[in-house]
């Protein structure tokens, strides 16, 4: 049955070619960490999508009871944490996921700044992955504000200083973040829809060159 439905597909769109260029690869030898145990340090890019692709669904969830408004907010956030069912686990994946894809990424990090994958030609990667370690934070410093609690509150009070102390830009960059004088109702509005339509938007398209330059240049080494 499934077998005929591909085969329906593929006499059409003549999809195998696609699906082998991306899923019919060898792993190399040296990455393997069933050949070489240390190996398993190449293994964090990929766990860092993994959480990432979580983060994403668990988020796609949470925005179906959360409410970005500042009476609501907080209320929606409690009501969705004790009454809905797995609540309490959606936003816990997302709540843990949050900090656990950020040290994942740095293990990532630290992984190809040791075997000097950042050397030539893979400079260009490098710098698109500082690009996303910058969203990723950006992420986690705009979702924190959402549940409008005190924590959110004073924290987002911090980000803002930060955001101000930036030299020439520092006032207008406060401005653009808090929509206005005070932390309040454009401050929350402006937070959630960065968190959840252009840093995810960034984050995609950054991770999409992220891949399309591994699999242009293969992975590096061994060492
Ligand atoms: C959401 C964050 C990220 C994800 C999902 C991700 C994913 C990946 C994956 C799956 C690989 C293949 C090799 C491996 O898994 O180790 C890789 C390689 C690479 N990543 Fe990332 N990455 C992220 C962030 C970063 C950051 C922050 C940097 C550096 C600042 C970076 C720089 C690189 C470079 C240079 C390579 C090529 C390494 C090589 O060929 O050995 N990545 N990344």
């Amino acid at each position: 049955m499934l077998q005929k439905i591909y085969d329906y597909v593929d006499e059409r769109l003549d999809i195998t070619p696609m699906w082998r260029d991306i899923a019919d690869h060898e792993v190399p030898e040296h990455v393997n960490p069933a050949h070489h145990f240390s190996a398993f340090v190449y293994c964090f890019g990929g766990l860092t999508f993994f959480i990432t692709v979580i983060q994403i669904l668990s988020g796609m969830f949470l925005t179906m009871y959360y409410a970005p408004d500042i009476i609501n907010a907080y209320r929606s956030v409690e009501f969705l944490q004790n009454e809905v069912a797995f609540g309490v686990i959606v936003r816990g994946m997302h709540h843990w996921g949050a900090s656990l894809v950020i040290v994942m990424m740095f293990l990532h990090t630290l992984r190809v700044f040791f075997t000097g994958s950042y050397k030539k030609p893979r400079e260009l990667n490098w710098v698109v992955g500082v690009l996303i370690f910058f969203v990723m934070l950006a992420l986690g410093v705009t979702g924190y504000l959402l549940p409008w609690d005190m924590k959110a509150y004073f924290a987002t009070a911090v980000v803002l200083q930060i955001a101000e102390s930036v030299p020439l830009i520092g006032g207008f960059a406060k401005a653009l973040l808090a929509g206005g004088d005070i932390i309040g109702a454009t401050t929350l509005t402006r937070f959630f829809a960065i968190h959840v339509f252009f840093l995810p938007g960034a984050l995609l398209g950054l991770l999409a060159a992220h891949f399309y330059m591994i699999r242009k240049q293969g992975i590096s080494g061994p060492l």
